[in-house]
């Protein structure tokens, strides 16, 4: 049983130099394609459900099936992590689920559309982690909004994130890890053409990094969209129009500048649905789910692998044991919010 917290998780990517992908999940096929890719290359993970797929799978359902996740590949260290909490409350029933890390995503009031105001962000974020340091849990906090709308996280508004505020935001809330908007949304449609470092900004995780060293920075929006993917939907009846993601080597230079989360759901929904899409063409008498499901993972977990290489967690699963969540609650206490556990 390798249930890790993010913050061990993290804090040991610091330490490598490396960057560790977070995988959203809905479904059986999809925990098993991240952990199949986690296994295949030896790569810690993050496994997270933003509250969509909580009311999509039932909690109890799951949690169960990330929980099996660790049960069946022992040898993978794995945080379960609640992708965009709307609200101390979604946060709460997730560390009381299981979850070893959580995010409060304080960049937006609770309608999870909302932009709200730097105070009210400091205000709940930091009553998160009071709440989940408590526990031994991790949290995530976001300044600044993303661009996109993806079913219910986002406003639609791009508001990069400050510098300056940034240092204040984490200094106020003491959390672990901070997501920075840096111009990428969520969902398939990015950018209209391939994206330069000024439309990314990445000089802004490159300040922030300057300024808070021992903060891990988070990329949201960080799927490639990569055209050979959209193709094959757009090949079998599909209609994605022309769009650009957030280029790998962009990524891999956000790790050199203390990035160690990269939040990756649209590049396994696209593999799916192309390999599904795809079987369907091939035999159109088939009707075992089976039969689709199958390339689907299979295609799921080619694009993992590909991005657990690219991020350098490849190689890194076997490097610590996990510490256990009480552990991690006294050391909170007694080392404080910004302690180091590598
Ligand atoms: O936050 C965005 C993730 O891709 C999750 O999306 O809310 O549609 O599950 P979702
Ligand atoms: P993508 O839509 O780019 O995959 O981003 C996922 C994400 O940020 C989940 O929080
Ligand atoms: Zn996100």
């Amino acid at each position: 049983m390798a249930l890790v917290t993010m913050r061990q998780l993290l804090d040991e990517a610091a330490g490598g130099g490396y960057g560790v992908g977070a995988f959203n999940v809905n479904n059986l096929e999809q925990v098993q394609a991240i952990m199949d890719a986690a296994r295949a290359t030896e790569s810690p993970v993050i496994i997270q459900a933003s509250r969509g797929a909580r009311k999509y799978a039932n909690d109890r359902f799951l949690y169960h099936l990330m929980e099996a996740a660790t049960e069946v590949y022992p040898e993978i260290s794995v945080a379960l992590h609640q992708d965009h909490g709307n609200s101390p409350e979604t946060c709460r029933s997730a560390i009381e689920l299981g979850f070893t890390s959580v995010m409060m995503d304080g960049s937006l009031m609770d309608d999870g559309k909302t932009p709200s105001d730097f105070e009210y962000n400091v205000r709940v974020t930091r009553e998160v982690v009071e709440m989940a340091h408590e526990a031994g849990v991790t949290v995530e906090g976001e300044l600044g909004t993303l661009g996109g709308i993806e079913d219910d996280v986002g406003s639609g508004e791009v508001n990069l994130t400050d510098p300056d505020q940034a240092v204040e935001f984490v200094e106020r809330t003491g959390v672990d890890a901070l997501a920075v908007a840096i111009g990428t949304s969520h969902g398939a449609y990015k950018f209209t053409k391939e994206p330069d470092r000024e439309v990314l900004a990445m000089h802004i995780i490159e300040e922030i990094n300057q300024r808070l060293p021992t903060t891990h920075l988070v990329m949201h929006g960080s799927s490639s969209v990569p055209k050979e993917l959209v193709d094959i939907i757009n090949e079998y009846g599909g209609k994605i129009d022309p769009t650009w993601g957030v280029p790998v080597r962009e990524i891999q230079e956000g790790i050199k500048h203390g990035v160690r989360k990269v939040n990756v759901d649209t590049d396994l929904r696209l593999a799916a649905t192309g390999a599904i899409r795809k079987a369907f063409a091939e035999d159109p008498s088939e009707f075992d789910p089976r039969y689709y499901l199958k390339p689907a993972r299979a295609a799921m977990q080619e694009v993992v692998e590909a991005r657990m290489v690219a991020f350098g967690q490849a190689g890194h699963a076997k490097d610590y044991d996990p510490i256990p969540l009480a552990d991690m609650a006294i050391r909170y206490r007694e080392q404080g919010h910004s302690l180091t556990v590598t």
